[in-house]
């Protein structure tokens, strides 16, 4: 079966459907993911379940976008409400039908509700407007948008009159052995006509071993008073694919993640054995640029043209200019690397770290709140931190800034064209002046002037023949102890 293909992302052109209002349930526990944590906050593809609903519904245009909150409500409320969201409180949740009831009011006079379950995330823009449009041209009392699937466990099932008529769904625990064959999925994205729905949700009983008030038994009801119930099957079936349980996260997490690096590689980024980077959404990648394998670009990661980030980097919330070089198994955070510049292998940038044009950090150097100006090199084992170096200095291998002295932490300035001996501990607060040296182990403690070499090591005394000497006392004390080594 050939894969289908995902058109493009959740565009942000906004449309006008001001007589739909639509609704998201995201009140319930998840029981099934066996977490402390509600269902709808779960990530997946880099965000909470319910947060990419609601992205998904923002371009749609509707009158207004209601979600039911109740499981940890104030953090759902967090998440929704700054995307333009409103919440209603459904204390119990007494399940999809009963969430609906709850929201009626917040409806209000909206002529069509369309309905989203807040744990399918995958749904698109272009899906929410094709479902408004087939209800429409349909003059329907509701529209569901279902999917075909190999594996339908766990799924309420279509049951069809024949053609696009929809007869009931029904859930999965209510199936007998020859429904379990059925493998046309409710989705529980469902375009009502509120004046149909309303009445017909009011006769919905509690019956089933829940106790619960199924908004899918409304489906039933329409269909039996002769309504017009349209179902319509998704091009793509992963998009309507819910999580209630963890194997269900990590599936839904995977086809995110497929569709961002398909993204980024129709926009002309190389990405080597694709299916072991890892992206977030947010993350922006220019023309050119080489992502090696096992890499993880996150957070609002922005990475610009003819880059390479190699095998095992972790990027977070990093800027990198163009044709910046991350060597392998480097972890940058909330740190910038500009053009040209040279990061790793094994390189760390800790948050607020700066590695300007030209420059390079190697291998075990570790960067926190330091930059490294134009052209400068730290190119092996040192710590950097709190320290601004300028242009074109190089700082010895094994370098340490010593910018902590237990209760607070002290600044480090070196200036252009600076040569720090290797194996030296600069003591801050502490200055080395333009180009100053400071010869190799040296202990700094004092300011180093401009063009002046810094020195600070005990002097060097070579004691002629005391190495010769030494030996020979040592075979000395040796020779009795021949016989007593055979005893022991
Ligand atoms: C539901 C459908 C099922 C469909 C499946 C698709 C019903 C009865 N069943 O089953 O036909 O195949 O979705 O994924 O509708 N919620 C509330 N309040 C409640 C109960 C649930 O807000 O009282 C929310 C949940 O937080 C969740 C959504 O509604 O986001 C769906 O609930 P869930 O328990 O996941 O229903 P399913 O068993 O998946
Ligand atoms: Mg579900």
């Amino acid at each position: 079966m050939s894969k289908p293909v995902r058109a493009r992302d959740n565009d942000f052109v906004m449309t006008k459907n001001k007589d739909v209002a639509i609704l998201i349930l995201a009140a319930g526990k998840g029981t099934r993911l066996k977490s402390s944590l509600a269902k709808v906050l779960h990530a997946a593809g880099g965000r909470p379940l319910v947060e990419h609903v609601v992205r998904a519904c923002v371009p749609v245009g509707p009158k207004k976008i209601v979600v039911v909150v109740g499981h940890q409500a104030e953090k759902v409320q967090e998440i929704v409400e700054p995307l333009g969201a409103e919440t209603v409180l459904q204390q119990p949740q007494n399940g999809t039908g009963h969430a609906m009831l709850v929201a009626k009011r917040a409806i209000g006079n909206a002529k069509f509700v369309v309905v989203l379950p807040g744990d399918a995330p995958l749904v698109r823009t272009e899906t929410l407007r094709a479902l408004i449009q087939k209800h429409k041209e349909g003059q329907a009392a509701a529209t569901i948008l279902t999917a075909v699937l190999v594996d339908p466990t766990g799924y309420g099932r279509i049951l069809r009159k024949g053609g696009d008529a929809v007869a009931v769904i029904i859930e999965e625990s209510q199936l007998t052995a020859e429904q379990r064959e059925l493998n046309e999925i409710n989705s529980s994205m469902y375009c009502f006509t509120t004046t149909k729905l309303w009445p017909a949700l009011a006769e919905v009983k509690p019956n089933n071993s829940h106790r619960e008030i199924y908004l899918t038994d409304a489906i039933g009801l329409l269909s039996a008073k002769g309504e017009t119930v349209l179902a319509e099957i998704a091009q793509d079936s992963r998009e309507m694919l819910g999580c209630n349980t963890r194997a269900d996260l990590a599936g839904v997490d995977h086809t995110f993640r497929e569709w961002k690096r398909e993204a980024l590689m129709r926009d002309g980024v190389t990405i080597q054995l694709p299916e072991t980077v890892l992206v977030d959404p947010d993350v922006t990648v220019s023309e050119d640029t080489v992502i090696e394998p096992c890499v993880q670009l996150l957070g609002k990661t922005k990475i610009g043209a003819r880059c390479v980030v190699k095998t095992g980097s972790v990027l977070q919330n990093a800027v990198l200019g163009d044709d910046v070089l991350v060597e392998p198994h480097c972890v940058i955070s909330e740190s910038r690397v500009d053009s040209n510049a040279v990061v790793g292998p094994f390189a760390r940038m800790r948050p607020n770290s700066h590695v300007k044009s030209g420059a390079r950090i190697g291998n075990f150097v570790e960067l926190k709140k330091s930059t490294v100006g134009e052209g400068s090199k730290v190119p092996h084992l040192s710590y950097i931190g709190d320290t601004k170096i300028g242009k074109k200095s190089n700082i010895g291998a094994g370098t340490i800034t010593c910018n902590y002295d237990g209760f607070h932490k002290h600044p480090t300035t070196i200036g252009n064209k600076v040569f720090i001996g290797s194996d030296s501990a600069l003591v801050a607060p502490v200055k080395v002046g333009d180009g100053a040296y400071v010869a190799a182990g040296s202990t700094i403690t004092e300011n180093v002037p401009a063009d002046a070499l810094g020195i600070a090591r005990g002097r060097q005394v070579n004691k002629a023949g005391w190495a010769s000497k030494k030996r020979r006392e040592l075979a000395a004390a040796e020779k009795p102890t021949k016989s007593k080594k055979k005893r022991r």
